[in-house]
């Protein structure tokens, strides 16, 4: 799978495939649905960095050494094909040779998919942002978690 890396997202073109794939990922967490506006706000900062295929992305933000993950999505006629896997194996290549020292993201904790795909690329739980997400069900906390490159 080709993977597209863009320090400089082209604001438009891209905002459009973040929104679409978001909405199909995210659609059934219950969780609020990112528009286009928002993701061109996010793509608009110096800090940001996209990785896309045409069924996945990350979008990160990197500040001196560390970075922070805001999210990554695999269309969900794609999960638990490596899809996720792959893009976080070339995201992470860049973060080590970019000499970044840390990779740092939140997950709700009731999103086990993700929780455990962090876990295989030995991220650790460092804090927790209690009932930090609102779902229809109730809310949810945060788990922060922190990957170490070097
Ligand atoms: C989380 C997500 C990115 C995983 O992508 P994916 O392409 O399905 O992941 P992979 O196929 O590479 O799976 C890698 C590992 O993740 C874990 N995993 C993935 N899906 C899982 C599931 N449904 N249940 C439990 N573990 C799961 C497993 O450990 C898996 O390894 P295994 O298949 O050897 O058991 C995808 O489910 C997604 O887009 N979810 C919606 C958006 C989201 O929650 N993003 C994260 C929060 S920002």
């Amino acid at each position: 799978m080709h993977i597209q890396i863009f320090a400089h997202p082209d604001s438009l073109e891209h905002s459009s495939h973040c929104a679409n794939l978001y909405k199909a990922a995210f659609s059934e967490a219950g969780t609020r649905i990112w528009d286009k506006k928002e993701f061109l706000k996010i793509l608009d900062r110096p800090s940001c960095i996209l990785l896309m295929t045409p069924v996945s992305f990350i979008l990160a933000d990197v500040v001196e050494r560390e970075t922070e993950i805001i999210i990554i999505a695999v269309h969900p006629e794609k999960w638990r094909q490596s899809h996720g896997t792959e893009i976080l194996s070339h995201f992470f290549d860049f973060c080590r040779r970019a000499g970044l020292e840390t990779c740092t993201l939140e997950v709700a904790d009731d999103n086990n998919a993700a929780k455990n795909l962090y876990s295989k690329f030995n991220f650790e739980n460092i804090g927790i942002r209690k009932k930090y997400y609102r779902r229809k069900s109730g809310l949810v906390s945060a788990i922060i978690m922190q990957k170490r490159f070097f």
